[in-house]
């Protein structure tokens, strides 16, 4: 799969997001390396720390299927700046695959790629 065709993906996934409180639609398309694909999208709630992030969705529905190597996700989001992850799905994906490529794209498509262990060196971890 391209870096295109997987960004197409996270953008459909996006379509499923739940934001009526931002209305900052995410989505999210993790490639394991395997090749099987898990798309996830963000989840809001009224207690708003309880939203659960795009990039999460979908690291848990792998996971919880068997899935634990990860080789790219792809974050898209309708928006003016690149949509890199928060720093609470940086910890969560180095979790299980620190050196995956993490590609953040913008409204329109274009894209930026980075290793997650330049995106979060350092990870917690015990
Ligand atoms: N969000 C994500 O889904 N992924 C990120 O990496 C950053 C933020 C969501 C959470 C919330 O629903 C909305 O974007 C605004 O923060």
């Amino acid at each position: 799969m391209t870096d295109r065709e997987l960004m197409l993906m996270a953008k459909e996934a996006s379509l499923n997001a739940y934001v009526p409180y931002s209305r900052f639609a995410v989505g999210a398309a993790l490639e394991c390396m395997d090749g099987k694909v898990f798309t996830g999208c963000n989840v809001e709630n009224a207690a708003l720390g309880d939203t659960i992030c795009a990039e999460r969705t979908a690291c848990v529905k792998a996971v919880s299927e068997g899935h634990k190597d990860f080789r790219r996700i792809a974050i898209y989001a309708d928006s003016e700046n690149w949509c890199t992850p928060c720093g609470s799905c940086r910890q969560f994906l180095s979790e299980f695959s620190p050196e995956m490529e993490v590609l953040c794209a913008k409204a329109g498509g274009r894209y930026v790629s980075y290793k997650l262990s330049e995106l979060m060196p350092h990870t917690f971890n015990f």
